[in-house]
């Protein structure tokens, strides 16, 4: 079937299904064409909680269909790639964690979203890469265990010099990979480019950053910001928008080699089909972890926005 068919197809069957179609700001262009919504993992998980049809089709990994169903507990969630998982979440299991707590058995447990259901339901309270910062200081606690991203803990840690951090040491294969030496390069070839990084970078590379953001507030940056031209430093799926709604403007990934994340790009046009087709494959939580990541994720949305 050609893309255009497709596509068509897809449109055509996600209304028959009553079926919302969710894709992360890392998917493949087309899938981020087709769906209804795009956005980060917080955002969309949000959207799924909040949506009147029937079904949600995350087009994402793993964890971001799991926050869904977790949010969404009277909905179908299907991820059209079971296979698409993030190494990070993996890095981290609620048995580590548990053993972890009772090491530092004062410290609250802050979590990335970027977990499994079964890590969240062993934590206090989640954040993303947009609200770390304020989730983390909003706690009347002067000791954090922080899991399961050490680059984005010791970024938070070096805004809040009162708390205590315990790290746990997990990373994002895709941004811990990218290094100085690329980002100087970068900076050589365009002086009058800033820079932007997500916070999943490692701590030399956040030093070298004219402004440090989650993918929802990189949009902002580069649209707002009067500058023409901008080195870019997290997913090269980001671009595809960016491109799109600044036409005007230049994005240069800071080191296309390795700015890619596997997992992100494996739900294509036909995957997407068959599971609106199959209605599979299905993500589910038991309850009891349900209930208790459920808390976890509660408690971050009860946090008051700046
Ligand atoms: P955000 O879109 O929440 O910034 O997350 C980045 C990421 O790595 C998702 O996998
Ligand atoms: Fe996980 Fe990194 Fe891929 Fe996001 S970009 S899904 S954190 S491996």
């Amino acid at each position: 079937m050609s893309q255009e068919k497709l596509k068509k197809e897809i449109r055509r069957l996600a209304q028959e299904r009553n079926a919302l179609i969710l894709a992360h700001n890392y998917q493949r262009d087309e899938i981020q064409e087709i769906a209804d919504i795009t956005g980060d993992s917080l955002a969309l998980s949000m959207e799924a909680a909040q949506t009147d049809k029937d079904m949600i089709v995350f087009c994402g990994v793993h964890f971001m269909a799991e926050s869904a169903a977790i949010l969404a507990p009277n909905k179908k969630v299907l991820l059209p790639r079971l296979d698409a998982g993030c190494p990070m979440a993996d890095m981290v299991t609620a048995e580590g964690l548990r053993d972890f707590k009772r090491r530092h058995p004062k410290a609250t447990v802050v979590t990335y979203v970027n977990s499994t259901a079964a890590t969240k339901a062993e934590t206090d309270i989640c954040c993303t890469s947009a609200n770390a910062l304020r989730v983390v200081r909003s706690l009347p606690t002067d000791e954090i265990i922080f899991a399961p991203d050490r680059n984005l803990g010791r970024y938070v840690a070096s805004h809040c010099p009162e708390k205590t951090f315990h790290f746990w040491e997990g990373f994002c294969p895709t941004h811990d990979n990218l290094r100085a030496d690329a980002v100087l390069k970068a900076k050589a070839e365009h002086p009058d480019a800033p820079f932007v990084a997500h916070p999943e970078c490692l701590p030399e590379i956040l030093e070298l950053a004219d402004h440090i953001c989650s993918t929802s507030g990189m949009y902002e940056y580069v649209a707002t910001h009067p500058s023409k031209k901008f080195i870019i430093g997290t997913e090269m799926g980001i671009l595809y928008r960016m491109r799109k709604e600044n036409p005007d403007k230049e994005f240069i990934l800071a080191n296309p080699e390795v700015l890619i994340c596997p997992n992100m790009k494996l739900i294509n046009l036909e995957d997407l089909l068959e599971a609106l087709q199959t209605l599979a494959p299905v993500v589910t939580v038991p309850e009891d972890i349900r209930q208790r990541a459920k808390l976890s994720l509660d408690r971050m949305l009860a946090v008051p926005r700046d």
